[in-house]
């Protein structure tokens, strides 16, 4: 069942609140090293999707596997071997406000590493260069730019060097020119430092521009509706909405 190219095996996963379905059953596989996107409309279960894969919470029935290893049913140790492989970024970025860039990185390294204050230096100096933000290490959050915001956001997230970083919504509250560059930026990091992306997006460009395959989610299926490349979900015939979506038409 578990193919080795497989970096995430999700299979029958129910996400329930309360009386509320929001997905039902749903099955799919997320390859090593691919920018992988979640889309769909506003409430079909996304971010509640993500924060099942990043293990902030447990699905109602089905299962995770990671590597090949039982997520939801792993002991504490696996468990935190697991998340050491997760990097994160969320919806509002989630900067400390009250930390510098540099600062904002330290504590995860500090939090997780027993790497000296010189070698968390270099390092933060090599997380901040690889999103294009060197010689910022001193600024505040509320000093910079929406789009350097989201980079500093990345850097952290990839602080602990993890294998699997997860953004949900990267480019929300990005004019298009920032949120094009921050797509670059995106696609460097998945070709230089081979990491699978899983991305929460609904901008269109930023879909069509960065990701290898996709799965688009629906509020009344409460499931994948469709999943394919994004040739393929251009061209898609069977289902309207999913045809009118990748091309940018008004939903019925
Ligand atoms: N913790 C929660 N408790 C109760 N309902 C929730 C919770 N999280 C999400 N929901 C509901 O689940 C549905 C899917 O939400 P969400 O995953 O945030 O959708 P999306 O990210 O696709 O917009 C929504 O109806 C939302 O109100
Ligand atoms: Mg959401």
């Amino acid at each position: 069942m578990i193919k080795n190219d497989n970096i995430i095996n999700v299979r029958n996963l129910t996400i329930r609140y309360g009386n509320l379905t929001v997905l039902k059953n749903v099955s799919f596989d997320i390859n090593k090293g691919e920018i992988f996107v979640i889309v769909g409309g506003s409430g079909c279960g996304k971010s509640s999707l993500l924060r099942q894969l990043i293990g902030l919470e447990i699905p109602t029935e089905g299962d995770i596997f990671i590597n090949g290893i039982d997520f939801i049913n792993s002991d504490n140790k696996q468990r935190n071997q697991i998340l050491q492989k997760f990097g994160v970024m969320f919806q509002s970025g989630g900067l400390f406000a009250s930390m510098t860039l540099a600062e904002n990185i330290a504590l995860v390294l500090e939090t997780y590493t027993q790497l000296s204050d010189d070698e968390i230096d270099d390092a933060i100096d090599i997380k901040l260069a690889s999103v294009g933000l060197k010689g910022f290490r001193d600024y505040y959050p509320a000093e910079i730019s929406g789009g350097m915001k989201k980079r500093a956001a990345i850097a952290r997230a990839m602080a602990l060097d993890p294998e699997i970083l997860f953004f949900d919504e990267p480019s929300s509250g990005l004019d298009p020119l920032t949120s094009a560059a921050l797509d670059q930026l995106i696609i460097e990091i998945n070709r230089i430092f081979h990491k699978t992306i899983v991305i929460v997006t609904h901008d269109l460009a930023s879909i069509l521009s960065i990701s290898h395959r996709i799965i688009m989610l629906d509020k009344n299926v409460k499931g994948i509706l469709a999943e394919g490349t994004p040739d393929f979900l251009i061209n898609y015939k069977e289902n309207m909405n999913v045809f009118n979506f990748f091309n940018r038409k008004p939903s019925v």
